[in-house]
């Protein structure tokens, strides 16, 4: 009540008395504006004050220097003297004040949040260095080398994400690599992801790939990730592919894109996840394009290599669809295997004479060639009338372009597809080349029907880290039933 009146009382008083002083001597209210606000900020001299004396129109900082809330409460009469020089605006400026303290609050969360991924980050690499695969030079398998400091990849990219591996699958192509295989088109999309200037890209070569990590999936934990990464974040389990122009990865760490993976289905080891990525990567476009066929009545599939990686896989994404009939054909270590996967109806190549086999059974929609082995004779058992595909994972595109450069081995690759597609609609069928393909959403696909037990992961043997030479091995020889893993944690 003492305080209200006085308040009554005195705050016209006063303010008639600043008037005044304003008037006759504004550098005085000033100090007056700044002693309330900034108790114990030295009051800085205004500069035309400094030179001249009194100025002729009153100089007053265009902001407030900045105070917490309650700092000058202990100053007691500070409180009117500020209510007499800014009244209304107290209430205004209290919330102000609150409003940059929050402000500020989540400001200090989001540094320490970031600082907390590039504490994790640095504690993946916190030698800076990690273990890796490598090859020094195209030779052979033999050449591969487990180095102990190799750098730790670094995100070159708002869309990139560092990724520790947990386990990562061998592919026939991972082989290949050893050799060369694929060098020239893999050069020019590394020149080109640079956003190199095109004609360098086209027509140069070349920038020396080692030491070169090779393996091309994986199934790991996100430990950083870019600002335009997305669906997955730092502490994520994910699986996922990696382009060709990255190192890869049998290594600890590595990056890829955020479109390259997905969240790993929770109900899988990462060594069984690590098992579908690249395998459903190559396979998705042929079964997308299976999927969308329209038919009246049951889909007549052919799936040659029905036991390997992707055949497998594709045997178990077919007969999760409606109306879709699968014959496989495999070796006869693997007839229960690929029973086992859903298959309608098996032809064992090892025991019997495919071309016999087939010539016994109901014509084909859609032969799908997921094996090395010239299987072009099973052509014939297409039912034609333009409605049927061939497609086939092995043409010779990238052995063109390493044997002829990238114009010239284009320029023939373009010209073998022409005449097979040519000759295939002159009996009826079109003719697909289908390729590898990196798909993020496809995976999270994969993911939920694994979840779902539509799709079980076909892992044949999993091998240690140090034991890489041994599964190459094994996968060369061609003596595989699904997948081969390499596991780094377990
Ligand atoms: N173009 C691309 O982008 C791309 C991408 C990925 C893969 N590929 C190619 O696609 C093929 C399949 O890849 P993958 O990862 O599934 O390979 P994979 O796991 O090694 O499987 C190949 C399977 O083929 C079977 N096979 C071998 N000789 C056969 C024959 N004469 N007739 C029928 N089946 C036979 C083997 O099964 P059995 O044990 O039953 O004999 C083996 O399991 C490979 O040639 C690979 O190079 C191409």
């Amino acid at each position: 009540m003492e305080q209200l009146i006085s308040s009554r009382t005195v705050i016209p008083l006063v303010r008639l008395v600043a008037r005044k002083l304003l008037r006759t001597n504004p550098a005085a209210v000033q100090h007056c504006v700044y002693a309330t606000t900034q108790a114990d900020t030295p009051i800085p001299p205004s500069s035309s004050t400094a030179k001249h004396g009194a100025p002729e129109t009153p100089v007053f900082p265009s902001r407030m220097p900045d105070v917490a809330p309650g700092t000058s409460s202990s100053e007691g009469p500070r409180m009117t003297t500020a209510g007499i020089l800014f009244p209304k605006d107290t209430g205004e400026k209290i919330a102000d004040l609150k409003k940059e303290e929050k402000q500020g609050k989540d400001k200090r969360q989001e540094q320490r949040q970031q600082t907390e991924r590039n504490t994790k980050c640095d504690t993946a690499s916190s030698a800076g260095t990690m273990k890796a695969w490598q090859i020094s030079k195209f030779n052979d398998v033999g050449g591969m080398k487990l180095e102990q400091d190799v750098k730790v990849p670094s995100l070159s990219d708002p869309f990139d994400m560092l990724v520790e591996i947990h386990a990562a699958s061998v592919n026939p192509f991972d082989i290949e690599r050893t050799r060369g295989y694929g060098e020239n088109l893999i050069q020019y999309i590394r020149t080109a992801s640079k956003f190199s200037w095109m004609p360098q890209t086209v027509f140069t070569r070349k920038e020396q790939p080692f030491p070169l990590t090779l393996g091309r999936d994986f199934s790991g934990v996100v430990v950083d990730a870019g600002s335009l990464v997305h669906g997955v974040k730092t502490g994520d389990e994910i699986f996922g592919v990696i382009g060709p122009h990255r190192q890869g990865t049998f290594a600890q760490y590595a990056t890829t894109s955020t479109w390259c993976v997905a969240k790993k289905p929770a109900t899988i080891s990462h060594a069984e996840a690590a098992s579908l990525p690249y395998i459903a990567c190559t396979a998705w476009s042929v079964l997308k394009l299976i999927e969308n066929l329209p038919a009246m009545s049951e889909k007549r599939v052919l799936v040659i290599g029905g036991s390997g990686g992707v055949g497998s896989f594709s045997i178990q994404y077919l007969k999760a669809l409606r109306n879709v009939h699968v014959t496989a054909v495999c070796g006869t270590a693997a007839i229960d295997m690929v029973a086992s996967l859903g298959a309608d109806d098996i032809i064992d190549y090892q025991a019997s004479d495919v071309e016999s086999e087939l010539q016994r059974r109901e014509k084909f929609d859609f032969i799908f060639q997921a094996t090395r082995g010239d299987y072009d004779f099973s052509k014939k058992y297409l039912k034609g009338m333009l409605k049927s595909f061939f497609v086939t994972l092995n043409y010779p595109l990238l052995k063109n372009i390493d044997e002829r450069g990238s114009v010239a081995g284009l320029a023939k690759s373009a010209a073998d597809y022409s005449i097979e597609y040519a000759k295939g609609l002159s009996q009826g069928y079109h003719t697909v080349w289908a390729f590898f393909a990196p798909n993020g959403p496809f995976l999270q696909d994969v993911a939920k029907r694994v979840e779902k037990g539509q799709i079980r992961p076909i892992v044949d043997k999993v091998y240690p880290f140090e034991e890489l030479p041994a599964a190459f091995q094994q996968v060369e020889a061609g003596d595989t039933k699904g997948k081969v893993i390499i596991e780094m944690k377990k």
